[in-house]
């Protein structure tokens, strides 16, 4: 097994003295010009799964550089797919596989990775796929996962802390989900598209991500409909059936309301392509509500003009099209100075409220209650030195350095690294001081 090194790698792998990496900000500058957004992280790492339905090469365009997709590599090259992540492209070359076990040493490390359990159960009908376990921000269940592929037909056991799915073969249900997963939607599609018959989803994930994947499978010769809304149908297909694709990865909409809240927090005037503005219409209409100007400029481009200090407003997590849980954070830095009060109501997850106690080192005032966090504007923040809990937590401590007043130093990269491809090189190009040491 080959495991990736990179500038990139978690902490974990550096040296005892070497001291660790922050970026720092000097807050208080306005953004201007002009910055891309990347492919979506939560849409490549799926897809990366995908390939292992066809026995031929999948390519990969508009992908990000980020950890977790070097380390989803890492897991196809350990189940026998060649796979070379280069130029914003992955090109997976999942012909011969040779094992049907993902182990905990690299599972442990994204958990997306869980989302090879389908696909590996329908081409090879056996996988053993180590638990993920709970994270920072909460508990993260695969009970609907189960459930799914259960009703497929697969027999699932969970031993020694690894989920362990087999079957003869995959025969195509109706499917309720209890809540609209994501990862499960993903899990029991990805399944059924070498399953005998029709497999309805209902109650799935809607999100972008999903009709991105759903797209994949089809170019790869499986035949999807539905994804986007809350029945997804899919015909499976024979394996001779499959075949290699080239797909593009969607937009990262993350990404893109990262940015909105970085020249929110900033102030200044900023347009960003590459972004599919249908994708974060609730982002889009929370900054309206608040008082600076967001419009869609072209086709593919947004743009956002700050001049004036913003007003408060209420957000509640939900799952798509709703206001989104990975934005949260990132948003609560944003309304930690704006005028008014604000709710921030999270309903996705129980614990996604880390990044509370670090703006409040920079001066913000955010009490807790229940699910809750009210959040009293200040009209600055103030400089500081904070620690990122996860990936959007590093995000948010990020946006609220831009607008504070003196020098933040954030640290925990490995989790901005994640999901963030060269955050700090982009802000500096449109004009924050920022940089990593
Ligand atoms: N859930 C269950 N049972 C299950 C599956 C999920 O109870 O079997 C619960 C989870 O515990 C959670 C909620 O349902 O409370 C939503 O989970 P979901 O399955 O939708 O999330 P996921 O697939 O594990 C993806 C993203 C997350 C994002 C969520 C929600 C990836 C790699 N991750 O996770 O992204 O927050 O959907 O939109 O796609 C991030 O990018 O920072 C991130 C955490």
């Amino acid at each position: 097994m080959t495991l990736h090194t990179s500038r990139l790698d978690p902490p974990a792998k550096q040296g005892p003295q070497e001291a660790e990496q922050r970026i720092i900000i000097r807050g208080g500058k306005p953004l201007y010009g002009q910055v891309r957004c990347f492919g979506a992280k939560n849409s490549v790492l799926k897809m990366m799964a995908a390939a292992l339905l066809a026995k031929d090469v999948t390519i990969l365009r508009n992908v990000p550089d980020l950890t977790d997709v070097h380390m989803m590599a890492d897991i196809l090259r350990h189940l026998g797919a060649k796979v070379e992540v280069k130029n914003n492209e992955v090109h997976i070359d999942a012909t011969n596989l040779t094992e049907t076990e993902a182990p905990y040493e690299l599972v442990s490390h994204l958990r997306a990775s869980f989302v090879v359990l389908g696909p590996l159960l329908a081409r090879c009908h056996e996988a053993r796929v180590s638990l993920p376990g709970g994270c920072a921000i909460g508990e993260r269940r695969i009970d609907l996962h189960e459930k799914g592929l259960k009703a497929l037909g697969a027999e699932i056991g969970i031993d020694h802390g690894y989920v362990h799915a087999s079957c003869t073969k995959l025969v195509g249900s109706h499917i309720l989900l209890d809540k609209p997963s994501n990862g499960a939607t993903e899990n029991i599609m990805l399944a059924a598209a070498l399953a005998e018959g029709t497999t309805i989803i209902e109650n799935a994930a809607q999100d972008p991500e999903i009709v991105n994947l759903a797209d994949c499978v089809n170019a790869l010769g499986g035949k999807v409909s539905g994804a986007g809304t809350y029945q997804i149908v899919i015909e499976g297909v024979r394996p001779d059936e499959m075949h290699g694709a080239v797909i593009d990865t969607i937009p990262d909409r993350v990404e893109a309301g990262t940015f909105l809240y970085a020249a929110m927090a900033a102030g200044g005037e900023i347009a960003i392509d590459g972004v599919n503005v249908h994708h974060i219409y609730a982002v889009i209409s929370k900054i309206n509500e608040m008082g600076a100007e967001c419009s869609m400029y072209a086709p593919d481009t947004i743009k956002i003009k700050v001049n004036e200090r913003l007003k408060a407003t209420d957000i509640t997590t939900v799952p798509y099209p709703g206001f989104p849980t990975d934005l949260q954070a990132p948003f609560m830095a944003v309304l930690a100075s704006a005028e008014g009060t604000s709710i921030v109501t999270e309903t996705i997850y129980e614990n996604r409220f880390m990044h509370v106690g670090e703006l409040r080192r920079m001066g913000a005032d955010i009490q807790l209650k229940a699910n809750s966090a009210i959040v009293k504007g200040v009209p600055k923040l103030m400089g500081a030195e904070v620690k990122s809990s996860d990936l959007r937590a590093a995000a948010a401590l990020i946006i609220a350095g831009l607008g504070a007043e003196g020098v933040t130093e954030v640290t925990g990269l490995h989790h901005l690294d994640r999901g963030y491809d060269k955050l700090e090189d982009r802000l500096k190009s449109l004009g924050a001081d920022i940089y990593r040491r």
